[in-house]
């Protein structure tokens, strides 16, 4: 049976609820250990060591250039480190064979700060599309799309293209996407390096939101500022090294 009115705040929060119930107690999701990177001409990392525990909100702050792109791509196994070793949970994601690479990746949820949707379909085919590629049903896609897309407050667009959405709403997008196969963590690299105030802070509380029902978010940013409201932890980044590690923002 599928859903054929406009689902209620009960149900998002059920969408949810599974996720919280399996993730909600304490461990290991991200495990840094003497991480470096080293380009030709750039020392991105620089002996980085830290823990990411299953169910937190962590900021990384720096400015441009010191090396928070860099280290959402070692999660990701976008690139290999030059040293240290990179866990998710307990597998080192650097030495996956490319299939498993392709499942570990499925367990991430990514947003960019260019957005990267897709621009000949609708906000609907849009996260259809990321359920598609992980081999969902037609009823499981027309069941949990418009869940998502209430979540993120953007029910009115389901059949919008990008090109007729504001920023804040294609990031808003972006977002629901990222969270629709239900992944374990969220890297939100900048997210809102292209938005004004008022939808930076609607995409910072998304994702305090999400965080809340249960997801471990990473959100990366060159401006403190945005993440105050936040408080929750923060780790401060200069020239590849984390300088500050603090529990709360404020
Ligand atoms: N693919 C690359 N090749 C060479 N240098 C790079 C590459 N990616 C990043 N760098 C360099 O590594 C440093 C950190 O970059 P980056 O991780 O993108 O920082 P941030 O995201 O904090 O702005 C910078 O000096 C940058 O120029
Ligand atoms: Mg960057």
């Amino acid at each position: 049976m599928g859903y054929s009115t406009t689902p209620t705040k009960d149900d998002v929060k059920y969408f949810f609820f599974v996720r919280t119930k399996i993730y909600g107690k304490i461990r290991e999701v991200i495990y840094f250990n003497n991480v470096s990177k080293i380009y030709k001409d750039a020392t991105a990392l620089l002996d980085v060591t830290f823990v990411i525990e299953a169910g937190e909100f962590v900021s990384i702050v720096g400015h441009s250039g010191a090396g928070k792109t860099t280290l959402t791509k070692m999660i990701l196994a976008e690139e290999p480190p030059t040293d240290g070793t990179v866990f998710f949970e307990s597998i080192d994601v650097h030495k996956l064979k490319s299939k498993d690479l392709t499942n570990l990746r499925r367990r991430i949820g990514v947003v960019f700060q260019d957005y990267k949707l897709l621009s000949n379909k609708t906000a609907y085919e849009n996260i259809a599309f990321a359920m598609e590629a992980v081999g969902k049903t037609e009823e499981e896609i027309a069941s949990d799309v418009p869940h998502v897309l209430e979540l993120v407050d953007l029910s009115h667009r389901l059949n919008h293209f990008p090109d007729e959405m504001s920023g804040g709403e294609k990031q808003r997008l972006a977002i629901a996407r990222a969270i629709i196969n239900q992944p374990e963590l969220i890297i939100a690299d900048e997210p809102t390096g292209n938005l004004d105030p008022v939808n930076t802070h609607e995409i910072v509380q998304i994702l305090k939101k999400i965080n809340d029902l249960g997801t471990t978010v990473i959100l990366t940013t060159h401006n403190r500022g945005i993440i105050e409201s936040v408080n929750k932890r923060v780790i401060t980044m200069e020239n590849g090294k984390i300088v500050r590690d603090t529990k709360h923002s404020k």
